[in-house]
């Protein structure tokens, strides 16, 4: 959840386990696998669109899937169920892609780990 000083409640998200059905070329399910979902993202009526919420929202639900991947195998992914085109190209710009056959969007842990890498050197540089 994001709060300003006086603790109003500027925005929020949650995560969920995201489990799926594995099938062989016979559509039999195999197994299954688990990975994360963004199961919902908001952001204050009057803050949205002001680009000053949503993204450090979605870069903590990053930090915390790139946290529970380190010690829950399998986790390679997290999806999202993106609710119009605004919302895809708010994704789009965190780095999401679309996934084949479905409006849903995913993410690479690697792919996370690398933005998160890169957000660090940006704001610590090494020091001279
Ligand atoms: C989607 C949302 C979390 C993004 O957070 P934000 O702080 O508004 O994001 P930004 O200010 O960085 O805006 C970036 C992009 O988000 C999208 N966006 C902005 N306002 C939005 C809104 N009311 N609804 C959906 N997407 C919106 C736009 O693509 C915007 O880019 P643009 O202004 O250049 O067109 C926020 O707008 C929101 O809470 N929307 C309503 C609830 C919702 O749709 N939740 C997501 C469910 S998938």
């Amino acid at each position: 959840m994001a709060i300003d000083s006086s603790k109003r409640i500027l925005g929020y998200y949650s995560l969920r386990p995201a489990i799926w059905e594995v099938r062989d070329k016979y559509n039999k399910i195999v197994g299954t696998s688990f990975e994360l979902e963004l199961a919902m993202i908001g952001v204050v009526k009057e803050l949205q669109g002001k680009k000053n919420v949503g993204m450090p929202l979605l870069l903590d639900a990053f930090e915390k899937t790139l946290a529970v991947s380190k010690i829950v195998g399998g986790i390679e992914r997290l999806w999202v169920g993106p609710l119009n085109d605004r919302c895809k190209k708010f994704y789009k710009n965190a780095a999401f892609t679309k996934a084949a056959n479905s409006q849903r969007m995913f993410i690479a842990v690697g792919e996370i780990a690398d933005a998160l890498a890169e957000l660090d050197a940006f704001i610590a540089p090494d020091p001279l």
